[in-house]
């Protein structure tokens, strides 16, 4: 876990990876300023082996969410720039999330895909380039497309949303394609990027993809030449997990996609405990252990954890955090003090 490893022009220094959390810090416009430069100062010090930041979407005029990042315009470089800076100083290299929550037209109407031209697919894709060239201007060691949890991209590959009948529809492979031009896209455009895919390994919706069709987009991304996976799935943020009790809940997934692709695979979703995420690196084939939760709970948690000082996080999957302020966790004191969450605040999360 602690060991330093080299994957798709990264070098790392250990396995634990901070998994994309959106911070709901940004302005509208995508600026940043010293509130997320501290967050990624606290993570880089924390001792993660790679940082991936929160959602980063590609369009301007997206307002799927609140307080995004963004990268669609070339003045906003500088400011990214120094928030690179930082996490390097640590000797942390760090990816940019690149997303699309919705597909908006310039008269702000929000469009599924079955109902966008060939061109505006187009546009998406070039969106997408350009933002990883702009990644890449600021400093970013790699990028991560974003095809997970139902945001745009993910949805373009679903089968329960595109019924499309063009080439950009009716088979996996033509789903897929926009993925995957837009993956050989950032390739030629930047070839020294490190190009991350987040998936889902299900999107538990009725005739969404399953397993099989995920392993089927993942075989097809790995062709299209991307450095690394990290296997999700809708629902990502499964409630009540706990060190011991419901960890890793994406890992048989993960195990049969490590078996099948020949690149690096990361786990995320319910990592806990030291003995949960050590069984994932020596029984799945998984090479890298991604955390979001515990993070937010403590960013010094991969410190603690390789100091000795602690087994396992204290996080309780409560999920308050998509709720706060920030989206800190609501024990972020308590944490500091190094108290365990007691189940009367648990009660007063789950009812939050
Ligand atoms: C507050 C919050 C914000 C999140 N934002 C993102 C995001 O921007 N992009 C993303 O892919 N996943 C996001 N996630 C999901 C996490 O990356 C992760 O997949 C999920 O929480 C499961 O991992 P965990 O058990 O380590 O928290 C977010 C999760 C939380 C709790
Ligand atoms: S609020 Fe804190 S304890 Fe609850 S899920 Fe978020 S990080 Fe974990």
């Amino acid at each position: 876990m602690f060991e330093p490893v080299e994957m798709g022009g990264l070098r790392l220094k250990n396995r634990l990876v901070r998994s994309a959390t959106w911070e709901a810090i940004a302005a509208p416009d995508g600026g940043i300023d010293e509130a997320a430069y501290g967050i990624y100062d606290e993570l880089a010090r924390g001792g993660v082996g790679l940082a991936i930041t929160g959602f980063t979407s590609v369009a301007g005029n997206d307002r799927s969410f609140g307080g995004m990042m963004r990268l669609h315009d070339d003045a906003l470089v500088p400011q990214y720039a120094k928030l690179v800076d930082m996490v390097h100083a640590q000797g942390v290299p760090v990816l940019a999330q690149l997303a699309l929550g919705g597909f908006y037209r310039e008269d702000g109407r929000r469009v599924e895909p079955d109902g966008m031209t060939v061109g505006e697919i187009r546009r998406v894709e070039r969106w997408f380039v350009d933002a990883a060239a702009r990644a890449k201007a600021a400093g970013f060691d790699g990028v991560q497309v974003h095809v997970a949890h139902f945001f745009f991209l993910s949805r373009f590959v679903s089968p329960a949303v595109n019924h499309r009948a063009d080439e950009y529809g009716s088979s996996a492979e033509n789903r897929a394609r926009i993925v995957c031009e837009i993956v050989r896209g950032i390739r030629e455009r930047e070839p020294e990027l490190h190009i991350c895919a987040k998936v889902n390994s299900n999107d538990f919706t009725p005739g969404g993809l399953d397993e099989e069709g995920a392993l089927e987009l993942c075989r097809l991304l790995a062709d299209a030449g991307v450095d690394s996976i990290e296997a999700s799935g809708n629902g990502t943020s499964v409630a009540g997990v706990r060190a011991g009790r419901g960890e890793a809940y994406f890992a048989p997934f993960a195990k049969r996609l490590a078996a099948e692709v020949d690149v690096p695979v990361m786990l995320v979703g319910g990592l806990r405990s030291r003995e949960a995420m050590q069984r994932v690196l020596d029984e799945t084939g998984v090479e890298l252990l991604s955390l979001s939760r515990p993070l937010l709970f403590d960013p010094a948690f991969p410190n603690k954890l390789q100091s000795g000082e602690l087994d396992e996080s204290a996080c309780i999957s409560c999920n308050a955090c998509y709720s706060s302020h920030q989206h800190r966790c609501v024990f972020g004191k308590a944490a500091k003090r190094g108290q365990t969450p007691n189940c009367q605040m648990e009660v007063t999360c789950q009812q939050n």
